[in-house]
């Protein structure tokens, strides 16, 4: 006699290896993403030291004119760049150091500040808000 059941039976295992493997395949790419995203989060040790400094804005606004105002105004209200003046309160400070010294956002140029001089652009930044 076959038993419907017996016949079922290999498709039911079928199905719950496939279900195991569909498992599988989301656990690892949870665990991948949950290491990428620490790694992402981790700061790199320039933005770390920046964001240790307390600029001097004075000397930001300095820094800005010789290096910024060409592009993004004297009073940063934006030229050839965006006006900068609320800048600081709608991007995080690491945003904000990586614009500045990593050059992915053509035109604007990669600078290469000492970490107490982009403390001060960042103080500088923060006075316009
Ligand atoms: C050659 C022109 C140029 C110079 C010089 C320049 N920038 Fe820019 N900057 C730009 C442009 C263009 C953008 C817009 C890029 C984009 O969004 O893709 C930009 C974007 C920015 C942003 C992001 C604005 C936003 O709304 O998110 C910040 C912050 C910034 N610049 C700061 C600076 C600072 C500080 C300096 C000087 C150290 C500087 N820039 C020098 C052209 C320039």
């Amino acid at each position: 006699m076959t038993d419907p059941l017996s016949t079922a039976a290999p498709n039911n295992t079928g199905g719950i290896s496939l279900v195991r493997a569909l498992v599988l395949v989301a656990s690892l790419t949870s665990i991948v993403l949950v290491l990428w995203f620490l790694l992402v989060s981790q700061q790199d040790p320039y933005v770390k030291a920046v964001l240790k400094l307390n600029g001097s804005k004075e000397k930001g606004a300095m820094l800005f004119r010789m290096n910024c105002a060409g592009c993004h105004g004297i009073n940063a209200q934006g030229l050839v760049g965006p006006d900068l003046r609320n800048v600081a309160s709608s991007r995080r400070d690491s945003d904000l150091i990586r614009q500045v010294v990593s050059g992915k956002t053509p035109p604007m140029p990669s600078f290469e500040f000492e970490a107490d001089g982009m403390a001060d652009v960042l103080a500088y930044l923060h006075s316009l808000d």
